[in-house]
């Protein structure tokens, strides 16, 4: 079939290669909405369009589609304001909290206290959600907008990184290695469509 893409709207584009561009992870991306919001500080949202992009140093892009919400996402508002946030990779078990947390909710209400979703201080000034298997505490660094409406690329640069420590072990050369199996990350595979990780083989 030879897919016709003249004219398709921003909508259908969307619900289209989001099915195709697969799988994707998933940033859940925790953002400061200030101080002055007490209980209601921590902005969690999930963000689809999203990889790893440079490794010296390491950055990632995750892109926050403005122009489809109609208005400035809470996360791209409050990361102009503080640069620095969480970026955890979820585990199949924690869909739901996921899935709840790309809620609109007004400016300045925070998703993880709608959804009652924890949280742990660390080494870094954002705390990361506690079930997440790995957390990175990212700073960004640049907002460029591309395409024809407000759709802005957000480049983050890792600082610092969690592993917990049933999926991160030191190998015999002092390298992380990686336990898929025990990271089972959530993989997005078109509109409230999720995948796990099933067989791993090496080629
Ligand atoms: C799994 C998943 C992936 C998503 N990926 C994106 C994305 O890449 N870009 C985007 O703008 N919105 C994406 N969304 C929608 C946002 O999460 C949603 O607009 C959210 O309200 C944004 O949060 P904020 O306003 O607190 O920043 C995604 C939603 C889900 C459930």
């Amino acid at each position: 079939m030879d897919v016709e893409l003249e004219g398709l709207s921003e909508n259908d584009a969307y619900a289209l290669f989001s099915q195709i561009i697969i799988p994707r992870p998933i940033a859940w991306v925790l953002s400061d909405n200030g101080e002055e919001h007490g209980a209601e500080r921590w902005n969690l949202g999930p963000f689809s369009y999203f990889n790893g992009i440079t490794s010296d140093p390491p950055m990632v892009m995750f892109s926050i589609g403005d122009g489809m919400a109609g208005k400035i996402k809470d996360t791209h508002r409050n990361l102009k304001n503080n640069p620095e946030c969480v970026i955890s990779l979820a585990c199949v078990d924690q869909a739901k909290d996921m899935q709840n947390s790309a809620e609109d909710l007004p400016a300045g209400q925070s998703e993880v206290s709608k959804f009652n979703i924890a949280l742990s201080d660390w080494n870094w000034s954002i705390p990361r959600v506690t079930a997440a298997p790995v957390s990175m505490g990212c700073v960004a660094r640049q907002f460029t907008r591309v395409g024809n409406t407000e759709q802005i690329l957000v480049f983050a640069e890792i600082t610092r990184l969690w592993v917990r420590d049933d999926v991160g072990a030191l190998d015999a050369k002092g390298q992380v290695r990686i336990d898929v199996e025990a990271f089972d990350p959530l993989a997005r595979v078109g509109k409230g469509a999720y995948a796990r990780l099933s067989e791993i083989f090496r080629v």
